[in-house]
């Protein structure tokens, strides 16, 4: 019987989330599978041991311990950042380990070398957990929606903002104070300028648009504005007009450009973008075959982004199994099909502006 063997490389939210979904889901994967998920190896340079019911695994400090392993199937990377992150991905794509990861500002900034480094070496990448978290929307686009020209994505895709306008919203409460209870819930970047600022936002809808449309974007190109500058007095403005307001990644078709921007975005309060509230994020898709497609649901937290990565894992097993690679590929859009564009300029957007 085969076994799938993991290594991981992080210990923190997600990556115990993640062992705690193999050891508990292991029966029901196999049967989903054909083979059993082992966690090998984990790399943690901070855990002193791991908890009882992992015995079988080894714990290390050295990353080329995964590397090295010749069993281990595939890598999964929750560390985080920029570096080393790029390295190990790099490094484990090298030794010829299927990779999966969560790092969305990695693959938003140097996805073409990891998706390249990955089809030289015949291997796959899982990435569904890069954005919205426990939402299937990687999979939706690559897969789901593929009989369609995504015509428009509109997504609240991050929770931090999301839960900070809420609470603004709903009680009242002073930016800071909000932002801070964020924090303590542990949904907050490291640097919460990511979440406020837009950055993190940005990273997701730069995956998004690469899957969307077979486009790769720079970060920089993308017209972003956060939300620090949203004051209690907007707000209640906007409700006054019968709008909420909310941190709204928009990607629109626009005949042969993309328009590309993120900003806080008065939302009617019958739309059903307005109705999502908390730390929640949602993504409507508008196909032109599928009509408006909507998806909800947590966008970061242990159990669901390890449900993600879960998502991954089984691919790239049945995959294994099936004696196959990469028959999706790896950005949806063949190798040779994706361009580098540039993204209409926000000057030359047309839209209602509140001032
Ligand atoms: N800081 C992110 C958020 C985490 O608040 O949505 C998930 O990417």
């Amino acid at each position: 019987m085969k076994d799938i063997r993991v290594g991981l490389i992080g210990f923190g939210t997600v990556g115990s989330g993640l062992a705690q979904t193999l050891f508990e889901q292991n029966e029901r994967l196999f049967r989903k599978v054909g083979a059993r998920f082992v966690l090998s190896r984990v790399v943690d340079i901070n855990l002193p041991k791991l908890p009882d019911q992992f015995a079988g695994t080894t714990l290390s400090r050295d990353v080329n311990d995964i590397f090295n392993d010749p069993d281990i199937d595939i890598v999964v990377e929750l560390i985080g950042g920029l570096e080393p992150a790029r390295t190990f991905l790099l490094e484990a794509i090298s030794h010829k380990k299927h990779v999966v990861t969560a790092n969305k500002a990695l693959l938003s900034i140097h996805g073409k070398e990891i998706f390249e480094a990955a089809v030289k070496n015949n291997v796959e990448v899982g990435f569904e957990a890069s954005v919205g978290g426990g939402i299937p929307v990687i999979k939706a686009l690559k897969e789901g929606l593929v009989a369609n020209r995504i015509l428009s994505i509109m997504g609240i895709m991050n929770g931090t903002a999301n839960y900070i306008l809420t609470k603004m919203t709903d009680e009242d409460l002073p930016f800071e104070e909000a932002l801070r209870t964020a924090q303590e819930l542990g949904f907050a970047e490291a640097d919460p300028t990511y979440d406020i600022e837009g950055i993190d936002t940005a990273h997701k809808l730069a995956i998004s648009l690469s899957l969307a449309y077979g486009k790769r974007v720079r970060l920089e190109d993308i017209y972003r504005e956060g939300i620090a500058k949203t004051s209690p007095l907007d707000i209640e403005f906007a409700g006054d007009l019968g709008y909420t307001i909310k941190l709204l990644a928009i990607a629109i078709r626009r005949g042969g450009l993309i328009e590309a921007r993120i900003h806080p975005t008065m939302i009617p309060f019958d739309h059903i973008l307005a109705s999502v509230n908390g730390n929640f994020n949602a993504f409507h898709l508008m196909g032109d075959n599928s009509g408006s497609v909507f998806l909800y649901g947590q966008g970061a937290g242990m159990m669901p982004t390890a449900s993600a990565v879960v998502g991954d894992l089984v691919d790239i097993a049945r995959d294994i199994m099936a004696g196959t690679w990469r028959r999706v590929p790896l950005r949806s859009y063949k190798k040779d099909q994706i361009e580098d564009i540039h993204l209409l300029p926000m000057d030359d957007v047309v839209t209602n502006y509140y001032f």
